[in-house]
């Protein structure tokens, strides 16, 4: 893969530059090693930075070209929303904001490096994380004969060493020794990484949150939302019809005024390495409560625990890269039909960092409150549940006469499983 950036000085090398210490030195250090022209493309996928800034800095570095690339509506409506109907969490906790984006940005680099004609794309990726797994296994995906260079597995610098590489040829970064974090943000999340947050018994600093208040700063009173769903899909919030990247921007501001939305997570990289991960993920972690909550109003009980297992299984497969396979499209396909009758309303109450459902309504909903009551109006067959339970405790009942006959202290079969049960229990 060296050699074909090599062989021809003229050779693009197309560079997924996110405006970060990693891919800013990485221009300039690719230039050095390959003497190719390199072109930064920045996919918007929701990031909070400043990206026109991003794209001179990129051109001030070095970079021939720099584009900013927008793929919100894409993000939100091709990855977010799949994710949403997953209800995915990885290890229960991590709503794969980073982990959905990779797929969609390396979607976008392919395509430009076909326009551009350019051979090889360069990621900024460490050789310790999951990242560079979902780049380089999306860009094989998508377009097998790329070349792909990871120079920050490559050159063998530690972080500071960047950073004293980075002042060493003038390129301006966004990190110090002192403020050292690894940031990564999409629509859907914020995640932290490095400094002290390294340090599982160290509490996170307040300063690391930008998208959610701490206990101290969020309201003194709760602040209720709803959301209306039609087929898995938000689009209402207050009773407002919005489009669903207005939707999860107003509500990441909503939720994280009121400090919903802090994760913090001792995660199992697939590279086999556990990290602690900060997340703030506001609208995400909202959405996918409401949207849980929905789906055990509307399911039946079997669909509803059959979906929990395909959902850890997604989400697993997203986390490790896995997007683009066969597999993933099937999954969706299956959530996707479990999908027709999530239509109705949730409403949560938010406060000082928790939200919690406290309403639902669906015109689909099963639940039958005269079969569910205990007040007058109570239409369930009391008498039905008798004989139901005699057949449902059967197999337990004979094994335990058997066990106890193995034992030696036991009663006959027959008489045991013919005997009434003194039991007035409801
Ligand atoms: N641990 C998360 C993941 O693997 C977040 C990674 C964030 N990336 C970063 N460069 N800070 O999806």
């Amino acid at each position: 893969m060296e050699g074909a950036a090599q062989a021809n000085g003229k050779d693009k090398i197309l560079l997924a530059y996110s405006g970060g210490l990693d891919t800013s030195v990485a221009i300039h250090w690719l230039k050095e090693k390959y003497g190719c022209d390199v072109v930064a493309v920045t996919i918007d996928v929701g990031q909070s930075d400043d990206l026109k800034d991003a794209m001179r800095r990129a051109k001030s570095i070095g970079a021939s070209r720099a584009w900013v690339v927008d793929a919100k509506k894409e993000f939100v409506e091709n990855y977010v929303l799949p994710a949403l109907k997953a209800n995915a969490l990885y290890e229960g906790n991590y709503p794969l904001s980073t982990a959905i984006a990779r797929p969609l940005m390396v979607r976008k680099l392919v395509e430009m490096a076909k326009r551009l004609d350019a051979t090889s794309i360069a990621h900024g990726c460490t050789g310790k994380g999951n990242d560079q797994v979902r780049f380089e296994v999306s860009i094989m995906a998508l377009a097998p004969e790329m070349d792909i260079i990871a120079p920050t597995r490559d050159w063998g610098m530690s972080r500071e060493e960047e950073i004293a590489y980075a002042k060493q040829h003038n390129i301006p970064i966004p990190v110090t020794v002192d403020a050292p974090y690894s940031i990564d943000e999409s629509i859907w999340g914020r995640a932290v990484e490095c400094g002290v947050l390294e340090d599982p018994w160290a509490e996170p600093p307040e300063d690391i949150f930008q998208w959610t208040k701490g206990m101290d700063g969020s309201p003194d009173f709760p602040e209720y939302v709803e959301i209306g769903f039609v087929r898995g899909k938000p689009e209402t919030l207050n009773g407002a019809r919005l489009d669903l990247l207005a939707l999860i921007t107003k509500l990441n501001e909503i939720a994280g005024n009121n400090g919903v939305g802090r994760i913090d997570h001792i995660e199992n990289r697939l590279v086999g390495i556990k990290s602690r991960e900060v997340y703030e993920a506001p609208a995400a972690i909202t959405l996918i409560k409401a949207h849980q909550d929905l789906e055990s109003l509307v399911m039946t009980k079997d669909l509803l625990h059959y979906k929990k297992i395909v959902e850890q299984h997604y989400s697993d497969l997203v986390y490790n890269g896995l997007w683009f396979s066969p597999l993933r499209e099937a999954l969706d396909a299956f959530v996707d039909k479990t999908q027709e009758l999530v239509t109705g309303t949730v409403r949560l109450k938010l406060f000082k960092g928790s939200a919690v459902v406290v309403g639902r309504e669906s015109p689909f909903s099963l639940y039958n409150a005269s079969l569910s009551t205990y007040a007058k109006g109570d239409e369930f067959d009391h008498s039905a549940a008798k004989g139901f339970i005699y057949v449902w405790g059967l197999p337990l009942k004979i094994g335990s006469i058997v066990k106890a006959k193995g034992e030696g202290n036991g009663a006959t079969n027959e008489a045991a499983v013919g005997e009434e049960s003194a039991s007035t229990c409801k």
